[in-house]
């Protein structure tokens, strides 16, 4: 609508009048506001914007690549001939670059995360880990980008998809909490730290106004109407120490759990489950119990499937989801993904449990 297509003209000629002609580099997750936040900074200056996807192995089931082809549109350069080897273990790879495409350097860090969450199963340590070793991977590659420069001069600008709500979360109303219940993993000072200069043009908006200049942007439907990812992804989904056995279980049985989701329409609203629930997941729980497969005796992992319904996520109801979908989710786990041979609903609200199960 044409209400939108101001709203994205003006935000347009804001990033282009704050920036110039100097570079800007964006780390991306794969989540709703970055995502938004680099296709808007695109628009407005092409080239001059690197996406940085930092890869730490703890994502969906081809979330990875999924970000890759929204962005780059799926064609790959690979690592480019004459760039050394990356160090620390990690794969680096670019694509994009062209016209309508964004500039998206991926860096593949997933063994680095394993090896660092090696025999580590506190929570709130598997969190600080994962959110230390998250800045410390885009610090450097952003280093990399602000000496070497992806196009030419070096980036001056970091770009964040900070919206609203997250405004008024870092000011007063964060610091009333007096008891910590989870350690979120946002990254306060990181532009100081790099020397840049911050550009944030998601700053005025709510969620939802984040979501419709998504589409009106052009990023897919399914991708700005998804339900909330943590920034320790999976990491705080597998129950206690972290193995990459666990992460591939898990990826495929959520996978099956969200598809089913998705193509279950409730009649009445007409809507699908997924968009009838605020936020839905798997949890991988590391015990095994037995169950029985044809003649033989199986001894496998077990894995409870979590939706919930909430409108601030401070509270959440755990959803009445029909017996017909958490039945055909069950078989279809328990028949496609072999080491696990039980599935569990979880039927508790927030509070006093909370939405993740870490
Ligand atoms: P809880 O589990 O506290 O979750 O009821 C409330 C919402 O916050 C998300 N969540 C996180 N998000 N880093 C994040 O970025 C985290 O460490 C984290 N822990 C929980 C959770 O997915 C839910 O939407």
């Amino acid at each position: 609508d044409w209400i939108m297509r101001d709203h994205i003209e003006e935000a347009v000629e804001k990033i282009r009048a704050q920036v110039g002609d100097e570079e800007v580099i964006l780390g991306l997750s794969g989540g709703v506001d970055s995502s938004v936040a680099a296709a808007l900074i695109h628009r407005a200056i092409g080239d001059q914007l690197t996406c940085v996807f930092v890869d730490h192995g703890l994502l969906r089931l081809n979330e990875g690549d999924m970000v890759m082809n929204m962005f780059a549109g799926g064609s790959s350069y690979g690592r480019p001939e004459d760039e050394p080897a990356p160090s620390e273990g990690s794969e680096r790879s670019e694509r994009g670059g062209k016209k309508n495409h964004a500039k998206v350097v991926r860096v593949d860090v997933s063994q680095l995360f394993l090896d660092a969450l090696k025999g580590v199963s506190d929570p709130e340590q598997k969190r600080k880990i994962i959110g230390k070793l998250f800045v410390d991977v885009f610090k450097a590659e952003a280093e990399k980008l602000k000496a070497s420069g992806a196009g030419h001069k070096g980036a001056t600008f970091l770009a964040q998809g900070t919206i609203y709500p997250d405004v008024i979360e870092s000011g007063g109303a964060k610091s009333k909490k007096a008891v910590v219940i989870k350690s979120h993993h946002n990254v306060g000072g990181l532009p100081e730290q790099l020397g840049l200069k911050l550009l944030e043009p998601l700053r005025d908006l709510f969620k939802d106004e984040v979501r419709e200049l998504g589409v009106a942007l052009g990023l897919p439907h399914d991708m700005v109407y998804r339900h909330p990812f943590p920034g320790p992804g999976l990491g705080v989904r597998i129950l206690g120490e972290i193995k990459k056995e666990y992460a591939d279980l898990l990826r495929q049985a959520d996978a099956i759990f969200i598809e089913e989701l998705r193509s279950t329409i409730e009649p009445n609203s007409g809507k699908s489950w997924y968009d009838l629930t605020s936020q839905a997941f798997t949890v991988f729980l590391p015990v095994k119990s037995v169950g029985v497969m044809g003649d033989g005796r199986t001894y496998d992992y077990v894995v409870a499937l979590r939706a919930v319904q909430t409108s601030d996520f401070m509270t959440a109801d755990w959803a009445e989801l029909p017996y017909a979908l958490l039945k055909k989710v069950s078989s279809r786990i328990i028949n496609e993904v072999r080491g696990i041979n039980r599935v569990t609903y979880d039927v508790s609200s927030k509070p006093p449990a909370t939405i993740e199960w870490e």
